[in-house]
């Protein structure tokens, strides 16, 4: 649900990172074509991109928010919601997809018990996909944080997620 508009005021107020998104705005001087740079900035200060984000951003670059949405789900590397604390990115590029990231991603999304682009429910793990992260030659690929696994399996995904649960105990 939107905050109204003088809570939302308020806590922007409040939140600092708002600065820091006021000045990236400024320094491209509320131009509309620096819609993906501010949303970049956006997302490295906030982690992700609420739909508050969204508004203000829109309003600043007298954009509509439509279009706004539009750019920023349409690149993966934006986030609509909070990340997990560790995220999977699994390429669904063609390589990866003939090789088996089909299986990989009904793998995932079974012992997540969420779909690509969501995080699961305690927060723990994002699920995520990439078009091709260029590591064609040893698809199926899937980056676990920040770990490029190559000619990744359902067994190695598998254990990568029991032992990130591990974590939990
Ligand atoms: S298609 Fe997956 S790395 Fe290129």
């Amino acid at each position: 649900m939107l905050m109204t508009s003088a809570a939302a005021e308020k806590a922007k107020a409040a939140d600092n990172r708002y600065k820091y998104l006021d000045r990236a705005l400024a320094r491209h001087q509320f131009r509309g074509d620096a819609l993906i740079e501010v949303l970049h900035t956006a997302q490295e200060l906030f982690g992700f991109i609420s739909r508050e984000q969204l508004l203000y951003i829109a309003r600043s670059l007298k954009l509509p928010p439509s279009k706004v949405y539009g750019v920023a789900t349409f690149y993966h590397f934006f986030s609509l919601e909070p990340k997990g604390e560790h995220t999977v990115t699994l390429c669904m590029g063609t390589a990866c997809y003939v090789r088996g990231a089909a299986e990989l991603q009904n793998t995932l999304e079974h012992l997540c018990g969420c779909k690509m682009g969501q995080t699961t429910a305690d927060g723990k793990i994002s699920l995520q996909t990439a078009r091709c992260v260029g590591s064609c030659g040893i698809a199926p690929v899937t980056v676990y944080d920040n770990d490029v696994i190559g000619f990744d399996t359902i067994e190695q995904a598998t254990e990568r997620i029991a032992s990130w649960r591990k974590e939990e105990q």
